[in-house]
């Protein structure tokens, strides 16, 4: 009998590391989760009031592939107000999507063929990687640089392994899970290049609204210096800026053609992003500024606390991530089996964290601590880790 298993792109992909450590806190009520990758509030009233509003207007039906007519408006302006690009933007060059994989799925799939080769900065959140993998295309790694904790980008080693032969080059910045940051020359320069030798650029854009070096929270990026036919995607979600990480909405900005083709593809996946969901996000958008000037304070206040509380731990290598929501931190001589450790962390501490291992070879020896909570609950957390690193030297 033939074997009822699936193709081996889909055999090889390892189960989740996160979700391994989490199980081995299931049914414990007592262990502080920082492991995923979401904050702890709920979406604001005014954002679900909408949803609410849409769902009792009857708004339940199919619509069209690329999203509502009024959200792909809100959405070009949002992003013309946002990042002022060159070419003002039109809803031509947007599709919206359910939520950020889907986005990069979606990217993946209209642009990538068997054995094409992406060029990907590591570690990363492990998404962006088997969506390639999952079309059968060749993933390299181009690891970021770590000196006492800070992670950096050697961009000559980016411009090299994008050669002229490569398809993809995947940037996610500011980083999951390390919080690097990709400075605006940078950016710059990879646009030019991938320009010179026709290379898609597909950039990550989920917590571009979550920098911590920059007066208004923008994190630098590449949107506002793309042309109209530039072969530069951005994949965008609503999940984290408006914590809206159950809604599934998402968005793409690329060339006008490629939309169009994205368009089918949207057929075939899941035909539409809900309605009802789309007319909230719009709400997000258009009502939702003081929402994300919050949620970008907490983020600073709690990364600034977290950050205070490990200070004085022996052997916690840790420094201030430029952007988005993770601390990634190192304990030497007792995280360099990440998995190992975090499982450990949950046994012994009631404290869970994500093994650095999760995100790529580049992140073993890490461990990745969501600090999307209140300073309280982040105190805790240090509190269980010092208790458990003493414990460890006695
Ligand atoms: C780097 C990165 N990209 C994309 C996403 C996708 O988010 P969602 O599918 O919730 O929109 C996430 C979520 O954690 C992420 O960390």
């Amino acid at each position: 009998m033939l074997s009822p298993s699936a193709r081996p792109a889909i055999e090889r992909l390892p189960a989740s590391r996160i979700r391994e450590v989490a199980n081995a806190g299931l049914g414990r009520s007592d262990v502080l989760p920082f492991w995923f990758g979401e904050g702890d509030e709920t979406t604001p009233a005014f954002i679900r009031d909408a949803a609410i509003a849409a769902l009792a207007a009857g708004d339940c039906f199919y619509g069209h592939n690329l999203g509502l007519a009024e959200l792909r408006a809100a959405l070009a302006a949002y992003l013309n107000r946002l990042r002022a690009p060159r070419v003002a933007l039109g809803p031509e060059r947007i599709a919206v999507t359910s939520a950020g994989v889907n986005a990069l799925m979606l990217a993946a799939q209209a642009l990538l063929s068997p054995g094409d080769r992406v060029a990907v900065v590591t570690p990363v959140w492990p998404n962006l990687t088997a969506i390639p993998e999952i079309l059968g295309a060749q993933v390299l790694r181009v690891p970021l640089s770590n000196c006492d904790g800070a992670w950096s980008l050697d961009l000559d080693r980016l411009l090299d392994a994008a050669t002229p032969a490569t398809r993809m080059v995947l940037v996610n910045s500011p980083n999951n899970p390390t919080g690097w940051t990709m400075p605006q020359p940078q950016w710059d320069a990879l646009l030019a290049h991938c320009r010179r030798h026709g290379i898609w650029l597909v950039s990550d854009d989920t917590y571009e609204r979550i920098a911590f070096d920059t007066a208004d929270g923008l994190a630098p990026g590449v949107l506002g210096q793309v042309e109209a036919d530039d072969r530069v995607v951005s994949a965008n979600t609503f999940s984290k800026a408006w914590s809206m990480t159950g809604w599934r909405l998402g968005w793409l900005v690329a060339p006008a053609p490629l939309i169009e083709q994205i368009g089918k593809l949207i057929e075939f996946n899941t035909s539409c992003a809900p309605p009802f969901v789309q007319k909230a996000a719009a709400v997000a958008l258009e009502q939702g500024e003081p929402w994300v000037a919050h949620v970008q304070a907490r983020l600073r206040t709690a990364r600034a606390a977290l950050l205070a509380q490990l200070a004085d731990l022996p052997g916690v290598i840790a420094a201030p991530p430029a952007g988005a929501m993770y601390l990634f931190l190192r304990i030497a001589g007792a995280s360099d089996d990440s998995l190992a450790c975090a499982k450990a962390l949950v046994r012994e501490a009631g404290l869970g964290l994500a093994p650095g291992v999760a995100f790529g070879p580049e992140g073993e020896g890490w461990l990745r601590w969501c600090f999307a909570s209140t300073p309280q609950r982040l105190a805790d957390g240090a509190a269980r880790l010092a208790g458990y690193l003493q414990r460890q030297r006695q």
